[in-house]
């Protein structure tokens, strides 16, 4: 289906007003979805989203107000190791740009490299590595994928960020977030190896869908909850089920801090 098409079943339903921004969900924030006065549309019905998913996500877009300002809320993405497609996202936010939107904050769970950025705590995204060799515009033929990536993560977007969260009394520190394509976690040597390359947190999304947003000319923020001390820097063993128990203490901040951002809007 065109983006076009794809446009005109999401305003069938939710209406033709712009959308201002979008907000993709990451592991066990999926609820966050549900702060939003809006319509609720199953990815199922729309052609190109991610069909399966992943436990902890909540597979619906969600359109509708927070705070007063109009979002698309993407309540679940695809990871590359779902299925092996590092642009399984283009479609979703192609979708948001058509719809209006100027910006994306896209969140995430991530594993800590760093002592002072404990599981439960929030870090705002100010670069990325890119440690799985893969990119989503790979097989694109315009001119436009050499997509530049220097202040990728715009720095209005954070400065408003930072303020929201010391409104909130919440401590938003700033870090670089790796991808590592998953689905295994990291050896205990990749995460020495990523702490030397200046890595501060590791996960398994959200690399490709900045560079998508980028791609689109959407403005880009990113948030992770972190949800464990990454492989090798704690006796604890990492699980997708500690990442599901970990990430509603750090949702809950999270939630608090994009309010207060998008009040300031
Ligand atoms: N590594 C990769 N992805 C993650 C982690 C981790 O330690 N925690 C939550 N998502």
């Amino acid at each position: 289906m065109s983006v076009t098409d794809l446009v005109s079943l999401v305003q069938a339903r939710a209406g033709a007003a712009p959308v201002r921004l979008g907000l993709i969900l990451g592991s066990g924030l999926g609820h966050l979805a549900g702060a939003v006065e809006g319509v609720s549309i199953p990815y199922a019905d729309l052609p190109g989203f991610p069909h399966a998913g992943v436990s902890g996500h909540n597979p619906n877009l969600v359109i509708g107000t927070l705070e007063g300002v109009r979002v698309a809320v993407f309540g679940a993405r695809e990871h590359y190791y779902e299925n092996g497609n590092p642009a399984a996202m283009r479609p979703a936010l192609e979708l948001l740009k058509a719809l209006g939107a100027e910006a994306l904050i896209a969140t995430n769970a991530a594993g800590s490299l760093r002592r002072d950025i404990p599981p439960g705590d929030l870090m705002l995204l100010s670069d990325h590595l890119n440690f799985s060799g893969l990119n989503p515009l790979i097989g694109e033929r315009t001119d436009a994928r050499f997509v530049p990536m220097g202040g990728a993560y715009d720095a209005d977007l954070r400065a408003r960020l930072r303020a929201a969260a010391e409104a909130e009394h919440v401590t938003l520190p700033e870090g670089v977030y790796t991808w590592y394509s998953g689905p295994s976690f990291e050896t205990p040597a990749e995460i020495r190896a990523i702490k030397i390359l200046g890595g501060d947190a590791v996960g398994m999304s959200t690399v490709p869908e900045v560079i998508l947003a980028r791609f689109l000319g959407l403005r880009v923020a990113a948030i992770s909850t972190i949800t464990n001390m990454a492989q090798g820097m704690s006796d604890e063993q990492i699980s997708h089920e500690h990442t599901k128990a970990m990430a509603p203490l750090g949702a809950a901040k999270l939630e608090r801090i994009l309010r207060a951002f998008l009040r300031g809007l």
